[in-house]
């Protein structure tokens, strides 16, 4: 039988982590829906160059395959943008919604992250949760992980990054970066990543008798 755990949320809240451990503690498949746009996003840099041509980001949005979530080039600041560009055009989303919805739909459950998943790709999920912290937070957070991985960047301009990347999500007219209206709210600003992950458990486990 399937069982669906969406949760949603803007870039660096936590929501990876936060999937990861969900997906783990429940024997869940789990998928990290950002990636199809990532891969989007990268191979459209690579190919048709940084001015992303609509219809040519359309044509290869329906492409993307399970192998491309496995490239190690997916999570760098210049793809997240581009990710967050490709994200803004419908054709692709359009495109994008089958995979996801075909993972959703494995036996044995599945916990599926990123923007819409709660709104969009799973309004029907068993349990919905919106893992989100506040944008200085949230850039803090990057800019260390940028730094850990030696990315040469400052914390302003993560910071402005992640404003700008918000405001692309949250804004489109297509399936924006919003909570369901039925979904657990947890703000991780003022929270270690080990509560985060216990209150997600246990919004989980009032559902999943
Ligand atoms: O979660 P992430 O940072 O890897 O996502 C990269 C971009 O992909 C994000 O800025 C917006 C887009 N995205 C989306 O529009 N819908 C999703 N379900 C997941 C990601």
């Amino acid at each position: 039988m399937s069982f669906v755990v969406a949760i949603d949320g803007p870039a660096a809240a936590g929501k990876g982590t936060v999937s990861k451990a969900v997906a783990a503690h429940f024997g869940f498949a789990h998928l990290d829906t950002g990636l199809l746009y990532r891969v989007v996003g990268r191979v459209a840099l690579e190919k048709v160059g940084p001015a992303l041509d609509e219809a040519a980001v359309i044509a290869l949005s329906t492409k993307v395959s399970e192998a491309d979530l496995a490239r190690d080039d997916l999570r760098t600041a210049a793809v997240a943008q581009a990710a967050s560009k490709v994200a803004v055009i419908p054709e692709v989303r359009t495109a994008l919604v089958e995979f996801q919805r075909k993972f959703a739909a494995r036996a044995g459950g599945a916990v599926l992250d990123g923007r819409d998943i709660g709104t969009v790709i799973c309004p029907n999920a068993d349990v919905k949760l919106f893992v989100t912290a506040s944008a200085e937070v949230r850039a803090q957070r990057r800019y260390q992980e940028l730094a850990d991985r030696g990315e040469n960047t400052d914390f302003e301009t993560v910071l402005e990054d992640v404003k700008a990347r918000d405001a692309r999500d949250s804004d489109r007219t297509v399936a924006p970066l919003s909570a369901a209206s039925d979904a657990i709210r947890i703000d991780t600003s003022e929270m270690s990543i080990k509560d985060a992950i216990a209150a997600a458990i246990a919004a989980v486990d009032s559902k999943h008798g």
